[in-house]
């Protein structure tokens, strides 16, 4: 009987606190800018980078703007014009133009990805106001290798805000982690004007 009891109390608490599925994050806003920070190791070197990311889905445009490196990184104001399929890397002031082909990313979660079975958690902490809702997925692909990113949904979470990215291939080794900050669906103005030297 009291062992009943447990399982009708174990199976109340189940009812009560569904675990919510993953949103499917496989978008981000249409528009919106951010700081990318991004440490990352490839052919045996380090190199870290602040940069400001400004993203127009509907304009085609990403522009992306070291504010800060170190180590092996050079400054780099990159503009990829998908409207037009043309590139210009500005690497600390000499301009290389090229061109883009495809669709611009989405920056959604990878489509190959599965999600985290836990559901949702909380960035740092759970705690109240103290972290940040989060739904975490994994997955394995040609590009990035193995990799978990981390998204926050945007309304129902057709649309996710991304939080953090990390990546590793062990042949050639290559790892990156990216932290996205700050991010708003208002852009700056004259957000993707041309790199210096372009
Ligand atoms: C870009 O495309 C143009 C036109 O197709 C071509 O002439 C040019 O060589 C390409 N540039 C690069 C860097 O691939
Ligand atoms: C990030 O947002 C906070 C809060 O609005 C602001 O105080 C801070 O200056 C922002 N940082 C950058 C680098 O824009």
């Amino acid at each position: 009987m009291k062992y009943f009891a447990v399982v009708v109390a174990a199976l109340l608490f189940v009812a009560a606190n569904p675990i919510k599925a993953a949103p499917a994050c496989g978008t981000t806003p249409p528009q919106w800018t951010g700081y990318v920070y991004e440490i990352s190791f490839a052919d045996a070197k380090l190199a870290l980078r602040i940069s400001q990311a400004n993203y127009d889905r509907n304009a085609k445009k990403l522009k992306i703007s070291d504010v800060d490196v170190k180590e092996s990184a050079q400054k780099t104001i990159s503009l990829f014009d998908y409207s037009t399929g043309n590139s210009y890397v500005s690497v600390e002031g000499q301009c290389t133009k090229g061109n883009v082909t495809g669709d611009i990313p989405n920056f959604g979660v990878p489509s190959d990805a599965t999600a985290e079975p836990g559901g949702a958690k909380y960035l740092g902490s759970s705690l109240p106001n103290l972290g940040v809702l989060v739904y975490e997925y994994y997955g394995s692909n040609s590009v990035d290798g193995d990799y978990y990113v981390t998204y926050t949904p945007v309304g129902d979470g057709t649309a996710c805000v991304p939080i953090l990215r990390s990546t590793l291939t062990v042949s050639p080794l290559k790892e990156a982690i990216i932290e996205y900050t700050n991010i708003t669906t208002t852009l700056p103005s004259d957000p993707f004007s041309m790199p210096p030297g372009c």
